[in-house]
């Protein structure tokens, strides 16, 4: 997995001769497992052809407002990205920007997005050195843009100096830089969803837990740029950024879990506390009549992960019935770092539905109320929470 598998990439290519550079840089994007989407200028199509950068892409690439068949391609282009990068930007791009004159594709995607842009620009010395140039990206560093580049070196035309557009390998990396999140450099568990113990080959001892809780909170620690691995018993989606490890069983779910080493661990599953002792390798028949099936208890994920030599910051779940003090006990005798408890007999939270109410349960025992929110809002919130604590 790379740091940007998954990112959705907006590439715009305008119309200078380091255009034929930006087809490797669309081939080290896709090697990195982004998904790129090209908007090509009519001047760099004088360079570069979009036949190139489509089958570099696997995707069409836009060359126009109107002649896509898309009814608004700017725009929906423009809230797809998660980032977008000028290579190479050209003088004329740069004075557009900075203006935020839009009257073709490129320019209109820019100033239809939200997403931080990354400028490289690529001209001869002396427009890079024209004050009028300067003074544009000048305005465009207030705007929050970031430039990589551009390098001294080789120019068109046999010239030499600087203007040469940086290579296509410096430019991912100031990409990855870019898109670095909060969460960048560190390493996260989540497990999720409701662990399924087997009675013979078809049936099993389960639980209501979609899984919806804890996939929430890994799709945002990936967009917030940690590294995810969510260990999962739900049959449910995730960001293509996460690294997703299905299981079934408690067992499975520890032995994934102990594989794995993390700087944080959120454990949201709903893990079966027995499993049946011995289930059947054939299917029980009704003939034999009603199965006496005796339990066993199944690992304890939470306190094998509480009791590592090197301990991550661990945020454990409890659902409980409308009794937050034997969560705030069962808290403190567990001793994670955080606890999120629920009362799943509450309609708006719990198990299958899109709302939360938490608790949130420090080390000490304090408990916080959070209002009924998304599940969506929690998995945001709670990653706020969990940041502050890691940097008061
Ligand atoms: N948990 C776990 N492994 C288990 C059981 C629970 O990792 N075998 C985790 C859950 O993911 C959750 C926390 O422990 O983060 C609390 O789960 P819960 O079922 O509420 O508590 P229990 O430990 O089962 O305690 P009790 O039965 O007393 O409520």
């Amino acid at each position: 997995m790379s740091a940007l598998s998954g990112r959705r990439i907006v590439l715009v290519v305008t119309g200078g001769v380091a255009a034929y550079k930006s087809a490797y840089l669309a081939r080290l994007l896709v090697e990195g497992e982004a998904e790129v989407r090209v908007v090509i200028t009519e001047e760099a199509t004088n360079f570069i052809g979009p036949t190139t950068f489509a089958a570099i892409t696997g995707q069409p690439v836009v060359r126009s407002l109107f002649s896509s068949g898309q009814v608004s391609p700017h725009t929906e282009l423009g809230r797809w990205a998660e980032a977008i990068i000028v290579a190479p930007a050209t003088a004329a791009t740069l004075a557009r920007l900075a203006l935020g004159i839009s009257e073709e594709a490129a320019s209109a995607t820019l100033l239809a997005s939200t997403a931080p842009v990354l400028l490289a620009p690529a001209m001869h010395t002396e427009m890079w050195e024209n004050p009028a140039t300067q003074r544009n990206l000048a305005l465009l560093r207030q705007d929050g843009r970031s430039v990589v580049g551009p390098e001294t070196g080789a120019l068109a035309g046999g010239d030499e100096g600087i203007g040469r557009m940086a290579e296509p390998e410096v430019i991912v990396e100031a990409l990855i830089d870019l898109l670095a999140g909060p969460l960048s450099g560190l390493t996260v568990l989540v497990t999720a969803g409701g662990t399924r113990e087997a009675i013979d080959p078809v049936r099993f001892l389960g639980n209501r837990s979609s899984g919806k809780m804890g996939h929430a909170i890994a799709d945002e620690a990936a967009r917030r740029g940690a590294r995810v691995h969510l260990v999962t018993a739900a049959d449910r989606r995730s960001h293509p950024a996460v690294d997703l490890i299905r299981v079934e069983s408690a067992q499975e779910m520890a032995e994934a879990v102990d594989k794995l080493d993390v700087d944080i661990a959120i454990m949201a599953a709903a893990v079966a506390d027995f499993r049946p002792k011995d289930p059947r390798g054939s299917k029980l028949s009704r003939s034999e009549g009603p199965p006496d099936i005796a339990l066993e208890p199944t690992p304890d994920i939470l306190s094998a992960v509480l009791s590592r030599s090197k301990r991550p910051f661990v945020v454990g779940f409890s659902a409980e019935t409308s009794n937050i003090s034997r969560a705030v006990e069962k808290a403190l005798r567990k001793g994670s770092d955080l606890t999120v408890s629920n009362d799943v007999d509450d309609p708006g939270a719990g198990f299958g539905v899109d709302t939360n109410r938490v608790s949130i349960i420090s080390a000490e025992g304090d408990v916080e109320e959070w209002p009924l929110l998304s599940k969506d809002e929690v998995a945001a919130r709670l990653w706020d929470l969990i940041q502050s604590r890691l940097n008061p």
